[in-house]
């Protein structure tokens, strides 16, 4: 039975909003459950990690508390689904169903589900996306990332969104339609690219401290910072084990330059991007750049690159209200506003 028959017949529909992230996934739906999980898929070890965990998979944070009992799979990587392995392909699945089912349909309710994929998520990205959806909604529109923000903002007009991930950062020009490539500009620089230069960094200054990629991702999260126009910063103190004993240890200038290494790529991408777009509607651009994604919280950010856009003449950035849920609330908004026609003739945006 065609979307759009259903749709009439029955109003018991939920519809759902998945932002399919790297490093973590949000659901929102209509029925007001807005939920988020770290993007990791775990299966127990052996029988003896089955049976102290009580499950045949665990999603999420779960995955880091129990990881030595767990084959964790991490099923996306700068910005794409990994494939490749059997199991890779299966955690993305596997997450991607969990995802649908955090929205907790009823039974017998239609789900309807929007799922923002990173722009340059392959055909066959999407098509193993569309699969898993299949199994458990009755009908899957699947979107960039960047566009369902947008559309969340309702600023689809001359717009410049940068979503600052885990895995990428995606940049994307709106000009009051479903952006094109040419809209959209890829950068593998971003979240996981800091964290690698903050632990290169600090393994080489303090070479007998015990820290992981973990503690360092935790002290990227609640410290990041860019330096704006030499302006001062306390000094950021962390607890890291030497030899067993916890000891104090500077991080300030390590965390600064960590940050920093990726506004040399972003500066190129943005400049590249408002100099391709109508030279008649570049001003406005300018003074509509919003930051989205995780990295959007790196304090300073906002402030750097629009002194960064004094030479070209001025601009306005601007900061998402809430980043963990920007992506999935934008990709809802697209799901409750499309007409149950398209549902049926559009497979992607
Ligand atoms: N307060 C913070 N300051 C700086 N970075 C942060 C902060 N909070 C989270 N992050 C970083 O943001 C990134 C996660 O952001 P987000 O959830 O938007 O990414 P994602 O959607 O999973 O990734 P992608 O969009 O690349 O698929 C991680 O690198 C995380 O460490
Ligand atoms: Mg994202």
């Amino acid at each position: 039975m065609l979307v759009a028959q259903r749709k009439k017949e029955s109003d018991n529909i939920l519809y759902i909003g998945v932002d399919l992230g790297t490093s973590r996934s949000a659901v929102s739906a209509s029925n007001g459950v807005r939920e988020w999980e770290r993007s990791l898929v775990g299966w127990p070890k052996d029988i003896i990690a089955k049976k102290f965990l009580k499950r045949d998979i665990v999603f999420g944070e779960a995955c880091l508390k129990h990881r030595l009992a767990l084959d964790v799979f991490r099923p996306l990587a700068a910005g794409v689904i990994k494939t490749g392995t059997d199991r890779d392909e299966e955690a993305a699945r596997t997450l991607v169903k969990h995802l649908i089912s955090m929205a907790k349909p009823e039974p017998g309710q239609s789900v309807y589900a929007v799922v923002g994929a990173p722009a340059e998520a392959s055909t066959f990205n999407k098509q193993l996306i569309r699969e898993a959806v299949s199994d458990v909604a009755d009908a899957c529109l699947i979107v960039s990332e960047p566009f369902t923000i947008a559309y969340g903002l309702e600023m689809l007009f001359n717009t410049l969104v940068v979503d600052i991930g885990a895995g990428t950062i995606d940049l994307c020009i709106m000009h009051g339609t479903v952006p094109a490539a040419e809209d959209q500009k890829t950068l593998v620089q971003a979240g996981d690219f800091i964290d690698q230069q903050l632990f290169e960094m600090l393994t080489e200054r303090y070479p007998s401290a015990q820290f992981t990629e973990t503690m360092v991702q935790r002290w990227k999260e609640e410290h990041a910072f860019v330096r704006v126009d030499g302006s001062p910063q306390d000094k950021i103190i962390v607890s890291i084990p030497v030899g067993g004993r916890p000891t104090s240890h500077d991080i300030t200038d390590e965390l600064s330059r960590a940050c920093s290494a990726i506004l040399p790529f972003l500066r190129e991408e943005l400049r590249t991007l408002i100099a391709s777009f109508d030279p008649e509607f570049q001003v406005e651009v300018r003074q509509n750049v919003v930051l989205a994604g995780g990295g959007s919280q790196i304090r300073g950010l906002r402030q750097w690159l629009e002194a960064d856009l004094a030479d070209l003449g001025g601009g306005h950035v601007s900061t998402v209200e809430d980043p963990l849920y920007a992506g999935a609330d934008g990709a809802l908004a697209i799901a409750r506003d499309t007409p149950a026609d398209d549902w049926d003739r559009l497979r992607t945006l």
